[in-house]
């Protein structure tokens, strides 16, 4: 009897062929591009003490109150899956004192994420980001080196036409007094919002500021900004990082309205958005968020990064037709009859042992069939091995891209093809 069969949850991806090669060359480019920044690698677990997103992203966000994959384990802990990383690298970073342990204060991820939202094309819940993190610098130059390190990024994965956007938000009582003033400027506007903002108004009047319903953004259109509140002091910290970036050549635009989904950050923020990417336009996103650190038990307060969504950066290549498809040159080696079969393999080790990727046929098809799968699989190389080519120790070397072909000595083989592969 048939099984029923069983499918990916809602909200999660299987990438296979050119698109999980893309993914990885995509991975492979920007971590040349943090490594450049002087950034390092840090891995940390997917799964954290529940208290560790609630204390550090807030109580009241969406993530924390709706988004959140949570679970008692066996022994009765509290377990979330990791709805993002900024978190996990400062726990780590004060857990393990990296700052005394010569580990740096720079450090790059990319991994997995989870958040129970509605599922719709650029937004998934398990989807992927890739980030870096400066901990322990308050100085405004770490918010440039960081938006440099943005723009970079995007210049190397050949992204045009996004946007990016700063704001100043300033420190958390400077916030405190912003959020009064907002909250009593939209009761009088309660009626017109959606119902989600009705219930931000009391748990996060913030967020009623990038809802994208239309009702809401009129009623937004008057509302105090944050800009009219901040300190002097904030106010020159975000002075420094503008115009250092614009003397740097860094197109951005000031955008009074980012107040970002995460309680942690201060002062400065941003989000590149891109049109490719419709209502979910947000590329990547991040900031400073200088208490951080202090609120999870460390002593150097300051801190800046951002996390870039793999996915989305991947829906705006395809619909730009650019892709990021393996370039190698591959062999196919055609093998008939069991004695070409065991030359193949030798040859075919000795192949990939020297990082030529190669491929066979495992099934002992016929001459055409294998053919067909050096031609699916793109080979530009098809290194025949027949009985008769064994007796006479050659094989014939196929170019796949020119439709030619010529004979080779069967121990020859590896060094006549690295000579053509060049
Ligand atoms: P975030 O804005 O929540 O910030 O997420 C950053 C990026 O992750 C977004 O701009 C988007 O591209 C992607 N993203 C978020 N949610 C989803 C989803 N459900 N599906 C697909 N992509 C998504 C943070 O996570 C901060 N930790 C960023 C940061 C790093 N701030 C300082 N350092």
């Amino acid at each position: 009897m048939q099984q029923s069969k069983i499918n990916a949850l809602r909200g999660t991806q299987d990438l296979w062929g050119d698109e999980a090669k893309s993914w990885e060359k995509v991975e492979a480019r920007s971590i040349e591009v943090f490594e450049c920044f002087g950034y390092q690698p840090i891995r940390t677990p997917l799964i954290e003490s529940t208290s560790l997103f609630s204390r550090s992203i807030g109580s009241q966000t969406d993530i924390i109150q709706k988004e959140m994959y949570s679970f008692l384990d066996r022994s009765k802990n509290q377990i979330s899956l990791r709805p993002e990383a900024t978190a996990s690298v400062v726990r780590a970073y004060v857990e393990h004192h990296l700052d005394k342990k010569g580990a740096g204060s720079k450090f790059y991820y990319s991994g997995p994420m989870f958040r129970g939202e509605r599922p719709q094309a650029g937004r998934l819940r398990q989807f992927h980001q890739m980030g870096v993190e400066t901990l322990g610098v308050t100085h405004p130059y770490a918010d440039v080196e960081t938006i440099l390190c943005l723009n970079s990024l995007l210049k190397h994965l050949g992204i045009e036409g996004a946007k990016l956007k700063l704001n100043n938000l300033g420190s958390f009582e400077e916030r405190a007094k912003y959020e009064s003033a907002l909250r009593k400027y939209f009761q009088p506007h309660r009626k017109d919002l959606c119902q989600d903002c009705q219930e931000r108004l009391s748990k996060n009047v913030f967020r009623i500021l990038d809802c994208k319903e239309e009702n809401c953004r009129r009623a937004a259109d008057s509302s105090p900004v944050i800009l009219d509140f901040v300190s002097k002091k904030d106010q020159e910290h975000f002075d420094t990082v503008t115009s250092l970036l614009k003397s740097l050549g860094v197109n951005f635009e000031i955008n009074p309205r980012i107040v970002r989904g995460l309680d942690y950050y201060t002062r400065t923020v941003f989000e590149v958005t891109h049109p490719d990417l419709g209502s979910k336009d947000a590329l990547l996103a991040g900031g400073r968020y200088d208490a951080l650190i202090v609120e999870l038990g460390g002593e150097s307060p300051g801190a800046v990064g951002f996390a870039l969504g793999v996915e989305r950066l991947l829906m705006i290549l395809k619909a730009k037709g650019k892709n990021f498809k393996d370039s190698s040159v591959s062999v196919f080696i055609v093998a008939l009859g069991d004695r070409a079969y065991q030359e193949a393999f030798s040859i075919a080790q000795l192949l990939r042992e020297s990082c030529v990727p190669t491929h066979m046929d495992l099934e002992a098809k016929s001459l055409k069939a294998q053919l067909r799968q050096a031609d699916r699989v793109n080979a530009r190389f098809c290194l025949i091995i027949g009985e008769d080519e064994i007796e006479k120790g050659k094989a014939v070397l196929r170019n796949m891209f020119e439709s030619t072909q010529e004979e080779v000595l069967l121990d020859h083989c590896l060094e006549e093809i690295k000579k053509r592969i060049g």
